[in-house]
């Protein structure tokens, strides 16, 4: 059967796309937060997760206003890179598995998660970005992923409670799995950041950091918050931290905390690392 081994989560800012592409690693602007990455990438070298199914939202290049569902999930063979208006150089395509898609789709949809599922679908930044922190050499290794989109672009957004359920159907649908894939999840985006109006810089460290915590041992903390109070806390696009709550929900047992980075400020973002064991 298939096994949950972990939950990891990470900003997913446009800049650090640029900045991995000009390895600028050791420049003392991203020193402080590409130094959060190796300690995970050695969690990753040990467990070798087969697939990962990636939580983020679409900014723009398969969703736009005119048409933009709630949920959305890939089932295709492969995953193309494109960017939707940043200056990112493109990357390497991201294998699909097809088959273990439409296992999700069918239980999600079984629990009342009326999912927009795609066949053919793209990945921006929210997507590669993460996985190019997570696994600099994907393309070698061939990791399989599944893309699962949730909506933070055009309100209403699904409420934390919505999502973190969401994540509890995704563990049990993948648990059923009569495969041995040991299964990664990524909660993508986040910490505080808002990129328009008035507040447009807007950081709350004190409550990404009550988030990093309670995120680990109290996620039904979050539950009966609604997206206005997390927009108040966490800015506006700071509301992307429902795709955390997400790979949460997923987490079906013992949830230890492997390694944790946070730091300020990463373009206009708070930026967090999380890397979570989950335990049978
Ligand atoms: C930034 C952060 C994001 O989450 C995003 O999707 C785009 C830009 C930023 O801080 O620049
Ligand atoms: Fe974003």
């Amino acid at each position: 059967m298939a096994r949950i081994v972990g939950g990891l989560t990470t900003s997913h800012i446009p800049a650090i796309g640029n900045a991995i592409a000009r390895k600028m690693f050791e420049d003392p602007y991203w020193k402080p937060f590409f130094d959060g990455y190796p300690p995970v990438r050695d969690w990753l070298d040990e467990v070798k997760p087969d697939v990962a199914v990636v939580i983020y939202n679409d900014h723009g290049l398969n969703f736009f206003l005119d048409k933009q569902p709630t949920f959305a999930i890939g089932a295709a063979p492969e995953y193309k890179n494109a960017d939707e208006g940043w200056g990112i150089p493109t990357i390497a395509p991201f294998k699909g598995d097809p088959a273990f898609s439409w296992h999700l789709i069918d239980n999600l949809v079984h629990d009342d998660f009326d999912l927009v599922t795609c066949q053919e679908m793209l990945v921006d930044h929210g997507f590669a970005v993460p996985m190019q922190l997570f696994w600099p050499n994907y393309a070698d290794i061939g990791i399989k992923t599944v893309p699962l989109v949730i909506n933070t672009v055009q309100h209403p957004l699904p409420s934390p409670r919505r999502c973190y359920n969401l994540g509890k159907s995704l563990g049990k649908a993948i648990e059923s799995y009569p495969e041995d894939l040991k299964v990664v999840i990524l909660g993508t985006g986040g910490l505080s950041h808002q990129l328009d109006g008035q507040r447009a810089g807007f950081i709350n460290k004190a409550f990404d950091q009550m988030c990093m915590e309670k995120i680990v041992d109290d996620p039904e903390h979050f539950l009966d918050m609604s997206i206005r109070d997390l927009v108040l806390e966490a800015g506006a696009q700071g509301a992307e931290f429902i795709l955390w709550l997400a790979m949460r929900g997923a987490l079906t047992g013992k949830v230890t905390t492997r390694h944790s980075n946070y730091h300020i400020p990463i373009s206009n973002t708070a930026s967090g690392l999380l890397c979570l064991e989950n335990a049978a």
